[in-house]
């Protein structure tokens, strides 16, 4: 019988799946990564059990996830379209390392979603699949089979003896990991209005939030965070606490109305209290250490890197040569950043380092300046010649 490796969340969908591939004549082999989701393993490996899969991989992946998906894309600055830290867009290619990997071991021809036929994740697990082996052949039942309805759904389960334990639906579509939250469907799918405060798992609603705010500090090492509030933490326990800590704030609520890649426009809202938080601190450690063309440039780079991860090109030539420059500049990004958040707002309200470019005796208008104002005159003279 020839072998599939199934990415498996344990939910309804994919359990049908296993169904279908197995009336495909497919001997099914689930496989699931721990991000950081927080989902229960204990009641997906029941579920796959009773599906029938032949075997059943749970990976943990935290680590691997925060290093080297998460904090490339960190120190690269990369935010689609300004606001959307692409916590599940970065996941996916590693699930497909995992997929790959398994496939390999287990001498699988195909490999199998349950990804819908309309979102980014689709094309991003395909493209890394076919970027890692040529030869895997992809399966995406969703795409194929002729269920329309979660009733539909179910009844096909029944028929097919499949006991998943359907928890009570919520009417929203939810993708989390240690990087951010994301949830669409359901009212949200009305871009009029304002998302019904059931929805937020990860932050408080500002308005109940504490009435001072909270200070923090957070130390970088060449563009990665190592320290919170002076003490070393982990990747993992690092993103985790400041997941809880801002969140507590009301900080990470994103709604946006983004240009998906396969054409149109979706509302979604996105819960993303560690990456908004370190997001903003990093680019405020990078106007301090980096020289001006640098800064300016990076910007471009940032921009061009989130549509890459966003159009699943992480295994990609380019993205892998703007990771050689987003590694160079970051040398010197190595500090100390203070945040006050409150109430939903994160701001920088103080930054250090050793490799600081400000210099007091240059910026001051008071006693003790420095810099050689005799030397403007001619320098706007040549500046403002082309203009005159
Ligand atoms: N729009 C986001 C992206 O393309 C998230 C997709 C998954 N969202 C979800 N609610 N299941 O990366």
């Amino acid at each position: 019988m020839k072998k599939v490796i199934l990415a498996y969340s344990g939910g309804l969908d994919t359990s049908c799946c296993v169904a279908w591939l197995k009336q495909q004549d497919l001997d099914v082999i689930t496989y699931t990564a721990d991000l950081g989701g927080e989902q229960d393993f204990a009641h997906l490996k029941k579920n796959a059990k009773s599906c029938g899969v032949s075997k059943v991989y749970i990976q943990d992946l935290k680590a691997k996830f925060l290093t080297e998906f998460v904090f490339p894309a960190l120190r690269a600055g990369a935010i689609y379209e300004g606001k959307y830290p692409l916590a599940t867009a970065l996941g996916r290619p590693l699930i497909a390392e995992g997929l790959v990997e398994v496939a390999h071991r287990e001498r699988a021809e195909y490999i199998a979603h349950g990804s819908t036929g309309k979102g980014n994740d689709q094309v991003r697990l395909e493209v890394s699949v076919g970027a890692l082996d040529k030869n895997l052949k992809t399966i995406a039942p969703l795409r194929e089979w002729h269920l329309k309805t979660r009733a539909e759904e179910i009844e096909y389960a029944n028929s097919q003896d499949i006991k998943v334990a359907v928890s009570k639906k919520s009417p929203y579509s939810v993708d989390m990991n240690l990087w951010g939250r994301s949830i669409e469907c359901g009212v949200l799918e009305d871009p009029t209005l304002e998302p019904p405060e059931e929805i937020f798992q990860l932050t408080k609603n500002p308005l109940k939030c504490a009435n001072k705010p909270t200070y923090i500090w957070i130390d970088f090492a060449q563009g990665i965070p190592i320290k919170l509030n002076g003490k070393s933490f982990s990747a993992v326990a690092l993103v985790a606490k400041l997941n809880k800590l801002a969140g507590a704030c009301g900080v990470g609520r994103i709604d946006l109305v983004e240009n998906r890649l396969v054409g149109i426009k979706s509302r979604e809202i996105y819960e993303a209290p560690a990456a908004v938080v370190l997001h903003l601190a990093h680019q405020e450690l990078e106007r301090l250490v980096l020289d001006k063309e640098t800064t300016q440039f990076k910007r471009i780079v940032a921009e061009k890197y989130a549509q890459l991860v966003y159009n699943g090109l992480w295994h990609s030539p380019l993205k892998r040569a703007l990771d050689k420059f987003v590694e160079k500049t970051q040398k010197k990004v190595s500090g100390q950043i203070r945040l006050k958040l409150y109430k939903g707002s994160c701001v920088c309200v103080g930054r250090k380092s050793p490799h600081s470019l400000y210099k007091k005796e240059l910026a001051t208008y008071e006693a003790g300046d420095q810099f050689d104002r005799s030397a403007a005159e001619g320098f706007i003279k040549i500046w403002g010649l082309p203009y005159k």
